[in-house]
């Protein structure tokens, strides 16, 4: 089967500063890999290349066997940041892929509705960023990146800045609405909790230039709850995480 994603030993530098190197990895169409790395280790970086925001210096990155030349419409995309414009109301920033209102069909703005409605927000749709929380505008931001039914998702940090309570309810929400629809994600994270609930594989970027230290399988069963976290299995994998983590980030 032609993978979702494949990065073939993929190099990066800005000027003067090699930040990836020699990075290689597959996922699988429906799999949910989560990388994980300290900060300043190239998380941002992998996504963007794998977006098609920034090109590689070496090695090859394909799509369902296309090599990247640019953002595709088929990839959704969250960043930590919630990024809506101020101007528009909560449905028009989840239109933005679609061109907002004027430019999307009668059938995106349905869509656009029912997955406000999918993300806990079905009465938000003409409310602005100001009048969100947080945690509401990275619910329009999960709506935002589902508009097209992207086949891969890439997720940054986006849970981030949220209080803990609010995080851990974003990361069971992106659980159920990946388990309805299962697809290939790439999600970028420093928190070893957030990665062992939501990864089918969790691998580790780290080291100068950012290298993959580990990749291993989380064999933990779906759908992970709260109680997840007391599993002797989640604690045994977070501990051997950890471990690896401060290994490499030391
Ligand atoms: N536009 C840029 N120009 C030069 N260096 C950059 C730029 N963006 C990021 N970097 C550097 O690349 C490294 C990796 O950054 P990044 O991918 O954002 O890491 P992470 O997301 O893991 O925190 C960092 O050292 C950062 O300072
Ligand atoms: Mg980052």
């Amino acid at each position: 089967m032609t993978p979702a994603l494949a990065l073939d030993d993929v190099g990066f530098g800005f000027p003067g500063r090699k930040v990836l190197e020699g990075v290689s990895f597959a996922i699988a169409p429906g799999e949910f890999v989560v990388v994980l790395g300290p900060s300043g280790g190239g998380k941002s970086t992998l996504l963007r290349l794998v977006a098609g925001l920034l090109e590689p210096s070496s090695g090859q990155l394909r799509i369902a066997g296309a090599e990247v030349r640019g953002p595709r419409r088929d990839v959704g995309m969250v960043f930590q940041k919630p990024t809506l414009l101020p101007w528009r109301t909560a449905l028009d920033n989840v239109l933005l892929p679609a061109g907002f209102s004027r430019g999307a069909s009668a059938t995106e703005r349905a869509r656009a509705q029912e997955l406000l409605a999918a993300v806990g927000l079905p009465d938000a749709a003409s409310l602005y960023p100001a009048q969100l929380s947080g945690g509401m505008a990275q619910r329009v931001g999960l709506a935002r990146m589902l508009l097209h039914d992207p086949d891969l998702l890439l997720l940054d940090e986006p849970f981030a800045a949220l209080d803990a309570m609010t995080r851990e309810r974003m990361t069971l929400l992106l659980q159920e609405l990946w388990l309805s629809r299962p697809r290939a994600a790439l999600f970028v994270t420093h928190s070893i909790p957030e990665a062992l609930l939501l990864a089918d594989r969790v691998i580790v970027l780290a080291g100068r230039p950012g290298r993959i230290q580990v990749d291993w399988r989380v064999d933990l069963p779906r759908p992970r709850r709260p109680e997840t976290m007391a599993d002797p299995a989640f604690n045994e994998m977070a501990l051997a995480l950890r471990r690896e983590f401060d290994l490499v980030a030391a």
